[in-house]
């Protein structure tokens, strides 16, 4: 199917949309509760920033809406709606289906996603063939290709080594390429450039916006960078405590940041102030708000 007929379908309802998301942790003290109530949706060809303080419960709602969360430890309640349809409702294989081909993700923490004992260029080329039955021959093609987009230089070689053979940087930058891989719907980043110098995460930021304008890719993007937010998305949305208690397009909430009018101000101020000062977009009003 074509990507442009792919992107059309989706234009009459969200990309994504999550309904009242809630999550608890089983925890020796008792229940923590992560999530208490979350509603957001990304259209196609959108992006939604989401900042907050750490432990606000950021992780906690994607690995959620991506059916991440250990069933025997969680409890999860909610609807999350990918092209109307509700994941939460999916059969395992069909779920497991949709994650990875139409929604990709990119995880916080890269090494504990990527297998030790298989190099990297199989593990994308695994991508390739499981979801979109790819040969071998244009598996490893169409690796190279993402392998260079999101700036490993020297690909070819590089593709025979191992995980602990490469930088931090260098395995975010190949768990951007797979969750990439299969030119999906939504994409959802978790703080996916934090660990990036500033050229690369310009890059990054550079071939997430061509997929977008290529795709009509949703993304949802986690992150304390305000240049990266301020460069990439259309809206934000504040979390603090499991809610979201603000959200605005991005220039609004900038600009209401810098007049500390409003009470996610203070929040996104937080934010702000772990972010890594690293950003990819100069922009006077982020240095402003920080
Ligand atoms: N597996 C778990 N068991 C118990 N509590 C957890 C678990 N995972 C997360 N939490 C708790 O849930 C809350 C939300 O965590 P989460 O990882 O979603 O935060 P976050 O907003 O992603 O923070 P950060 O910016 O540091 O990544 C925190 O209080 C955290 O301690
Ligand atoms: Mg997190």
């Amino acid at each position: 199917m074509s990507p442009w007929r792919r992107a059309a379908d989706v234009a009459e309802t969200a990309a994504l949309e999550v309904r009242d998301l809630r999550v608890g942790f089983d925890a020796p003290d008792g229940l923590v509760r992560a999530v208490n109530g979350v509603s957001l949706r990304v259209d196609a060809g959108e992006t939604l920033a989401v900042v907050g303080e750490s432990g606000c419960g950021k992780s906690a709602t994607m690995l959620a809406v991506m059916g991440l969360l250990d069933p025997a430890s969680t409890i999860v309640e909610g609807e999350v709606l990918f092209g109307g349809q509700d994941l939460r409702r999916l059969s395992d294989a069909r779920r497991r289906e949709v994650r990875g081909r139409d929604i990709g993700m990119v995880f916080q923490d890269p090494m504990s996603s990527l297998n030790p004992v298989m190099s990297i260029g199989d593990q994308v080329d695994e991508v390739l063939r499981q979801h979109l039955r790819l040969s071998r021959t244009d598996a490893r093609a169409r690796t190279l290709e993402l392998l260079a987009r999101v700036g490993i230089p020297d690909a070819a070689g590089r593709a025979h080594a191992y995980p602990h053979q490469f930088s931090g940087g260098m395995r975010q930058r190949v768990m951007i390429a797979m969750a990439l891989a299969c030119r999906p719907r939504v994409l959802i980043a978790d703080e996916p450039t934090t660990a990036l110098d500033v050229t690369i995460q310009a890059q990054i930021v550079a071939l997430v916006r061509d997929l977008q304008a290529e795709l009509g890719m949703a993304v949802i993007w986690i992150s304390h960078d305000l240049g990266v937010v301020a460069s990439l998305a259309d809206r934000v949305a504040v979390m603090y405590a499991g809610r979201i208690v603000e959200e605005a397009p991005v220039h609004e909430l900038f600009a209401r940041a810098q007049a500390s009018l409003q009470p996610g101000a203070a929040a996104l101020r937080a934010a702000a102030g772990r972010a890594g000062h690293r950003t990819a977009a100069g922009d006077p009003g982020v240095a402003a708000a920080a």
